[in-house]
């Protein structure tokens, strides 16, 4: 869980309320933002109240419990609920995060549950994440070889290089880290984010890849991988506990190693 935190929008305002069951007597309350571009409507924050007793404990069971039993219109994404695909990734109590993986016994007081940040809304608590994805690809997230394959055996790699794409492997393409990057935030049409440039370490770090010196040149551009300052907000942020900060600090190093 990240330990950043997103200044309150006070721009949004309260909407409605709906009130926990007569007689429920462990309550917590979500407070979820609300957005349907299509609407003309501004955005607001609609209240629920939710009876703990009779609902999972993690943020996201509240939430399918809040549209499965209260109000059907809430949009949100989520698939896996254990943390694989990354499709619940959203803004909890000032901090990127899984709903899935998040819970509510860990907050304190109010739940406030916002998009992730600097992303254009598609529905509610659902961001539009074509640009990310379009970056991903950019990258060119594939092994590319020249040499022929050996006829007999897959590519082989020693134990000592898997280890190297171990942790960039893992990662589950949620978002959380270039949404919490205030460099991504302002550059995100040029700047590549701590996502793509941890997947593009992956490959620059594979034994098998053969195209390393293309890879490289791709990112000789002031602003794809150069607006990285550092900051950390995402590897603070990341939810599989992975660095993409420390993958950009040594994607860096190689591409200086090359003008020695
Ligand atoms: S370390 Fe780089 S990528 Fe990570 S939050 Fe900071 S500026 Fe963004
Ligand atoms: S590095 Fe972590 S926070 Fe970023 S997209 Fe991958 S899993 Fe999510
Ligand atoms: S639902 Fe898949 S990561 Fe949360």
């Amino acid at each position: 869980m990240a330990e950043f935190q997103l200044p309150p929008d006070s721009r949004v305002k309260k909407g409605k309320s709906f009130k926990a069951p007569v007689g429920a007597t462990n309550v917590r309350r979500f407070m979820i933002y609300r957005y349907d571009p299509d609407s003309g409507n501004n955005p607001r924050l609609d209240t629920y109240e939710v009876d703990m007793d009779s609902c999972g404990p993690m943020v996201l069971d509240a939430l399918i419990k809040i549209k499965n039993e209260v109000d059907p219109t809430l949009t949100f994404r989520r698939s896996c609920r254990e943390g694989i695909c990354g499709s619940c990734a959203m803004n909890i109590a000032g901090g990127n995060t899984l709903a899935c993986t998040h819970a509510t016994h860990d907050i304190k007081g109010n739940v406030k549950i916002y998009p992730l940040p600097h992303m254009p809304v598609v529905k509610d608590l659902v961001p539009d994440l074509t640009n990310f994805y379009a970056q991903y690809a950019s990258i060119k997230p594939w092994l590319q070889t020249r040499t022929p394959a050996p006829p007999d055996q897959e590519r082989l790699q020693s134990k000592e290089d898997q280890e190297k794409i171990n942790s960039p492997s893992a990662c589950i393409l949620c978002a959380c880290c270039s949404t919490s990057c205030p460099s991504y935030w302002w550059n995100s049409d040029r700047y590549l984010g701590p996502a793509a440039l941890l997947a593009s370490y992956r490959w620059l770090v594979d034994t098998r890849d053969e195209a390393t010196g293309e890879r490289l040149d791709d990112l000789e551009d002031p602003f794809r991988i150069y607006r990285c300052h550092t900051i950390m907000n995402c590897t603070n942020a990341c939810p599989k506990d992975l660095n993409p900060a420390k993958a950009i600090a040594e994607t860096k190093q190689m591409l200086a190693a090359r003008r020695l």
